[in-house]
């Protein structure tokens, strides 16, 4: 019989800590596709990100030394691949959970797997699946946490750290290591099949939930109230022409 009960500590247990690198996913990748094998859970870790992705081909910039930009390997292969988006939604709680400690307050989680604070973006997830024919092989989480960073150039308005939210300095490991054992849990949690009960919790997280706001389709803006997400993980609207899904690249928030 298989034993579902999860147990044993592995993620952030193994630590690489670069000074500078592109991207901390390109690197994991890289490590990935060599023949050395690489322990689940390993962390690769920067301190000055050079060249950090985003979703949909943005940029990630952080200020060197002020933040968290790290990617961990995880290779989630009791999930169907019908079933990738059950690994953002226990990354997004995980992250959620770990940050509740340090600003005494719940995040939001802006569907798929952004950060908020009120309106303001605090991180942001990558995750990157490497697959072999039909089978999941690897997880890259790559995640990027502003933390002690005050200021932010350019004309993005709507992003926050933690030390802007509570007037004060963190200690980046002190956050690392409780973001890691955040998501040891909730992927533990997904091991032991708890999928409907992390989508269910993921829903009440979410940002602009059962709010009327307006959104934007194809370039035509339209109001409407996220009602939740669908298991595929494209997100439910509640809109005068009744409930509609719409999938990741379809819809902007306005
Ligand atoms: C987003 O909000 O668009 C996702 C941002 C993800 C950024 C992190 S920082 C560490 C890891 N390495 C990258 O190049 N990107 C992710």
């Amino acid at each position: 019989m298989q034993n579902k009960t999860f147990s044993g500590l592995f993620v952030g247990q193994n630590i690489v800590s670069l000074k500078r690198v592109d991207s901390t996913n390109d690197y994991l990748k890289k490590q990935v596709a060599n023949s050395k094998p690489l322990p689940e859970g390993t962390v690769i870790l920067a301190e000055d990100q050079f060249a950090g992705r985003g979703q949909f081909n943005n940029n990630w910039v952080s200020q060197p030394g002020k933040n968290l930009t790290f990617s961990i390997l995880l290779s989630p292969t009791f999930l169907p691949l019908s079933q990738q988006f059950s690994l953002n939604i226990a990354i997004s709680l995980a992250i959620n959970d770990a940050l509740c400690s340090f600003i005494g307050s719940e995040c939001k989680i802006k569907w798929p797997n952004d950060i908020f604070f009120h309106d303001q973006k605090l991180g942001g997830v990558l995750i990157e699946n490497i697959v072999r024919g039909a089978n999941w092989k690897y997880s890259i989480v790559g995640i990027g946490l502003n933390v002690n960073q005050t200021s932010f150039p350019g004309s993005i308005k709507n992003i926050t750290s933690t030390a802007l939210i509570t007037k004060r300095e963190l200690v980046l490991n002190d956050v690392l290591t409780h973001l890691c054992t955040a998501i040891e849990k909730r992927f533990g949690q997904l091991k032991n099949g708890e999928l409907v009960l992390q989508r269910e919790e993921y829903t009440t997280k979410l940002y602009r939930l059962n709010t009327l706001a307006a959104f934007e389709r194809e370039g035509v803006r339209f109001d409407a109230e996220i009602t939740g997400v669908t298991e595929a993980g494209l997100l439910e609207l509640k809109t005068k022409d009744g409930l509609r899904c719409f999938g990741l690249k379809e819809l902007k928030y306005i």
